[in-house]
């Protein structure tokens, strides 16, 4: 294993149960090869696992949000032939090198401004921190760390060192959405970005060779600058949850947080017809937050959507009273109307289908979710979840003590496939990569990996085929 040591972490209280516990940055740069492995690792599983989070190293300034605060760290888990390897690496944004240079924070966090507070080099003195922590696509062969709504970064995908921003032929210059979607289909990649002017909204379409094929386009219907965090694609449709967590600079001059909870705006859905014509809004029946979709698709004249909802926005102090459930709801673009129906009650998140289904029909739902075990904090889960959501079929892999993350889908050419994640022991803190049969995770894994290093609790991954 080599390691290569950054520096010690600012002294000071800590700012949030984010950058403590299992979610405490780690600081060291490492590369273990030949892991440990219980089980066995299908021989079928050749490629890279990899998964972003929020690795902050010193202690920020100004109150942190989860989950959409944070400098990026990529970790890698890969497997050939059998065996495994790691490696992780910051995202190394001009700001994050500046901090680690200066051994400081210098940046205030997001619901701060993400602005400079301190010394930093002359050419970023007015430029907002790149967050690019939350989620982790490949591309037309690129390998992109995304934030929520700041700049992506390029990795190569093999040393997992920083490459530079990528702006899509500066169609985003300044970010987009940390969750485009990829059609299967025509392996065009669709992202939106809320703007802090009119329209509010564009979405655009990059093809499959990284070209941008339709610029930004603004989205008619806006009247002010949503949060919306995910999206989803039909073979028609780009589909948004338009949901009241809206951006008030007005409240932000009054020293307040820019982000605010209006449920008088209800919630609505809007079908951004990908054909370019008019979009389509429908009133919600209920107000709600979604932070993931876990698929969309047409089905005849309607269009079908499985996603999580949440009472509210959620944030810390507001959980005791937001209830999860993972919901359907079926939208009727011509008669204007919307129904949902629970799928499965509690408290999830991250859900993940066989990517290779993006705006089709799926079959099978893998969360992280709660077994109602004491002590685990929002954002923490010790379960897998999976629900057929066509037969309501539901199999739980219940990880004890373990902490598992987001479960990412692998293909197997014979079989369904197997989700795999990333997982830390809470009494020990030790981290391992799990794999599960898609089939049946309540058969607890076929095989872990033990991990030279605590992996930190993070958020979303991807999973890359070795070419060939
Ligand atoms: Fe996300």
């Amino acid at each position: 294993m080599t390691t290569t040591p950054l520096t010690t972490a600012a002294s000071g209280p800590p700012a949030s149960p984010y950058v403590t516990g299992l979610f405490a940055p780690v600081l060291d740069e490492v590369d273990a090869e030949d892991l440990v492995i219980h089980g066995e690792l299908p021989e079928a599983i050749r490629g890279s696992y990899y998964r972003n989070g929020a690795n902050t190293p010193y202690t920020p300034p100004t109150p942190w949000t989860y989950p959409i605060d944070g400098d990026g760290m990529v970790h890698e888990m890969a497997i050939s032939e059998g065996r495994a390897h790691y490696r992780n690496r910051f995202v190394r944004t001009p700001m994050i090198e500046a901090e680690l240079a200066a051994k400081k924070a210098l940046w205030a966090t997001m619901m701060g401004g993400a602005m400079p507070l301190g010394e930093v080099p002359e050419e970023l003195k007015f430029t907002p921190k790149d967050l690019p922590d939350v989620n982790i696509v490949r591309h037309d062969g690129r390998l992109l760390a995304l934030a929520e709504t700041t700049r992506s970064y390029c990795l190569d995908p093999t040393t997992l060192a920083t490459l530079g921003p990528e702006t899509w032929d500066g169609a985003y210059p300044m970010g987009h959405t940390a969750h485009p979607k990829i059609d299967p289909v025509t392996g065009e990649m669709i992202l939106f970005a809320y703007t802090f002017a009119e329209p509010y909204l564009t979405w655009a379409v990059i093809g499959a060779d990284g070209s941008v094929v339709q610029p930004p386009t603004g989205v008619a219907g806006f009247d002010a600058t949503y949060m919306i965090h995910d999206c989803a694609i039909t073979e028609r449709y780009l589909l948004l949850l338009v949901n009241p967590a809206v951006f008030t600079l007005d409240e932000m001059m009054k020293g307040g947080s820019p982000l605010q909870w209006q449920p008088e705006r209800g919630s609505r859905t809007v079908l951004v017809p990908r054909d370019g014509s008019a979009p389509i809004w429908l009133d919600a029946d209920r107000v709600s937050w979604c932070w993931h979709i876990a698929n969309a698709y047409d089905s005849a004249d309607e269009v079908v959507v499985d996603w999580v909802r949440w009472d509210h926005l959620q944030v810390v102090d507001q959980v005791a009273e937001n209830l999860g459930a993972l919901v359907r709801t079926t939208l009727r673009p011509s008669a204007g109307t919307t129904s949902t129906e629970v799928l499965h009650e509690g408290l999830m998140e991250f859900p993940r289908i066989d990517d290779r289904r993006i705006g089709q029909h799926h079959s099978r739902i893998a969360m992280g979710a709660k077994s109602g075990r004491p002590g685990l904090i929002p954002g923490e889960f010790d379960s897998v979840l999976t629900i057929r959501p066509d037969t309501g079929e539901a199999a739980v892999f219940d990880g004890g003590d373990l902490v598992v993350g987001e479960p990412c889908f692998v293909p197997d050419p014979a079989a369904e496939g197997w989700f795999v994640t990333f997982g830390t022991d809470r009494t020990t803190l030790r981290s391992s990569f799990i794999v599960l049969s898609a089939e049946d995770v309540s058969a607890g894994p076929i095989a872990r990996v033990d991990l030279p290093v605590r992996v930190p609790n993070g958020l979303h991954g991807a999973w890359a085929p070795t070419a060939g």
